[in-house]
């Protein structure tokens, strides 16, 4: 089969599956919400590259819809499960994702149109991916980055089936996995110059009974001006999800400082 065919056939399946129809109506936590499909032109032309460069095979079925991307499953030459995340092109995420570009001395903004931040903001978790990786935090491995797609390694198990996110299955041991989740925190801070910036139950898979962080568009660097503030955020909500689970942790103060006075 002609690779380009395949990219074709693939988006032509899943939007006559109604997986990702031009406007699905998905449930979002509480309210319903009407979400653009995210397979423009441009994309369906980025999966054909990526197709051609032989880093994905096919796309298989969604994993995901969400307001800013949906993720797909999608397999490589050797049939290995893959995770595609694609993000949307569109105006208004512009105003959400400005304060975390700006101030990134890893991104020079030359144009400001949707299409080239959100190009940006794909490249911004493709790099802290792999910075993340670098000093051994747990996240997906990453692949590859065009345009608004980002491939990476799938966290689940065989047959497709994604780890559940930490929300939905608390840990069985919520001591142990609430010090892994902070030593990986200090990790990406002190090994990465790292913060994670959008740190929640809903933003850590567990798989094998193991953390994941996963979402690291938003992570800024240490020199970004608002670093401390979402660090702090990031240890609070972690915080608070584990004492809800009956944790008695020390406060998020405490931790905030325990991290960024070590050396
Ligand atoms: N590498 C991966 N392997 C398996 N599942 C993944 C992977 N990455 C993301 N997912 C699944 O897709 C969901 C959404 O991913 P992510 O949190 O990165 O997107 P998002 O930016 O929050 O999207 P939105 O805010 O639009 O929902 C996750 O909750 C998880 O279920
Ligand atoms: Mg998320």
């Amino acid at each position: 089969m002609v690779p380009n065919r395949v990219a074709h056939e693939d988006v032509d399946r899943l939007e006559k599956d109604k997986i990702d129809k031009r406007r699905v109506k998905e449930k979002d936590s509480d309210d319903l919400k009407v979400v653009e499909s995210v397979f423009d032109k441009v994309t369906v032309l980025t999966i054909d590259k990526l197709i051609r460069k032989g880093i994905i095979k096919n796309l298989v079925g969604i994993v995901s819809s969400g307001k800013e991307a949906n993720v797909y499953l999608a397999k490589d030459s050797n049939d290995v499960d893959l995770a595609i995340k694609i993000f949307r092109t569109q105006s208004e995420f512009r105003k959400y994702a400005m304060p975390y570009i700006e101030g990134d001395h890893r991104f020079r903004i030359k144009r400001k149109d949707a299409r080239s931040i959100t190009y940006l903001w794909t490249l911004k978790e493709f790099k802290n991916l792999k910075l993340a990786e670098t000093c051994d935090v747990r996240v997906p491995s990453p692949i590859d980055v065009r345009n608004n797609v980002l491939v990476m390694e799938f966290i689940g198990g065989i047959g497709g089936v994604p780890a559940p996110r930490m929300k939905d299955i608390p840990p069985e041991d919520p001591e142990k996995i609430f010090h892994t989740i902070i030593e990986y925190v200090s990790r990406l801070y002190h090994k990465a110059k790292l913060v994670h910036a959008d740190l929640s139950e809903y933003n850590v898979l567990m798989h094998k009974n193991m953390p994941v962080f996963i979402d690291l568009a938003q992570g800024v660097l240490l020199d970004h001006p608002h670093s401390k503030k979402f660090l702090f955020r990031d240890i609070r909500t972690i915080v608070n999800f584990f004492n809800k689970l009956g944790l008695t942790t020390s406060n998020p103060k405490e931790i905030f400082n325990k991290i960024t006075k070590e050396d």
